[in-house]
């Protein structure tokens, strides 16, 4: 028989950009393809978990055996998110964009003499840092991701302890690297062993593989919980 060791866990994951509009035609986005976020849920749905996949807007097809929920904006991730819990296992590899457009065009602006339309940006809800700090519907893990294009295990390292996530997978996703968009990935998996922070830094790999071993390495956290 096929091992199945997530059976009977619930897995949340976000993937994929968020989108911000400016006015009915234009946004700001960050750069994302979604494809590291469907691989986990893949992987997860392999590993026989219930997966609720709610995802930004990308170009992949849904993945097979999985709930998905698509959204555009952060806001609409957050709600989509919150509506999913209770969940196992949370991870959040989607790239949430930082900041919305305040005074949202009602109609598409246009160019005037007067200059250019002045955009106020607002700050988004962090979806991992709200659910990472839940008290009563907090996933027993969650996991938060942090692509960095410079000093990444420091800045994953912090992004832990600032967010309250279990684990952070950080990815080096500067423009040498060619993970943007690309198929492979080089990750460093950050968590908290006792009162240290452990770094434990992976060979490259496809994206695949990174949610494959990401799933195992879940699998055996929630073993080892479920023994204790
Ligand atoms: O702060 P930064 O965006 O680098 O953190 C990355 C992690 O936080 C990712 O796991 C991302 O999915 C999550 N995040 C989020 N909501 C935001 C911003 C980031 O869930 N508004």
């Amino acid at each position: 028989p096929v091992p199945r060791p997530l059976a009977g866990k619930r897995v949340l994951i976000t993937a994929g950009p968020t989108h911000e509009p400016i006015d009915p035609v234009r946004y700001i986005a960050n750069r994302s393809s979604g494809k590291q976020g469907f691989a986990i849920a893949a992987a997860a749905q392999a590993a026989g978990a219930e997966v609720i996949l709610v995802s930004g807007p990308v170009e992949l097809s849904d993945p097979q055996g999985v709930t998905v929920k698509h959204v555009e904006s952060a806001r609409q991730m957050l709600e989509q998110v919150q509506a999913s819990l209770p969940a196992d296992i949370a991870i959040f590899a989607a790239a949430v964009a930082d900041w919305r457009v305040a005074n949202e065009g009602e109609q598409k602006l246009k160019k005037t003499s007067a200059g250019m339309p002045p955009l106020q940006l607002v700050e988004n809800p962090d979806i991992l840092a709200t659910i990472s700090k839940l008290t009563d519907q907090r996933p027993p893990l969650v996991i938060g991701f942090a692509a960095e294009t410079e000093h990444l295990i420091d800045n994953a390292k912090s992004k832990l302890a600032r967010k309250g996530c279990d684990w952070i997978v950080a990815n080096d996703v500067s423009p040498a690297t060619g993970v943007m968009g690309g198929d492979r990935n080089t990750v460093h998996l950050i968590s908290r062993k006792d009162s240290e922070i452990a770094v434990d830094s992976w060979p490259v790999m496809t994206k695949e593989q990174v949610a494959i071993e990401l799933v195992a390495h879940v699998a055996k956290s929630v073993t080892d919980k479920s023994v204790d």
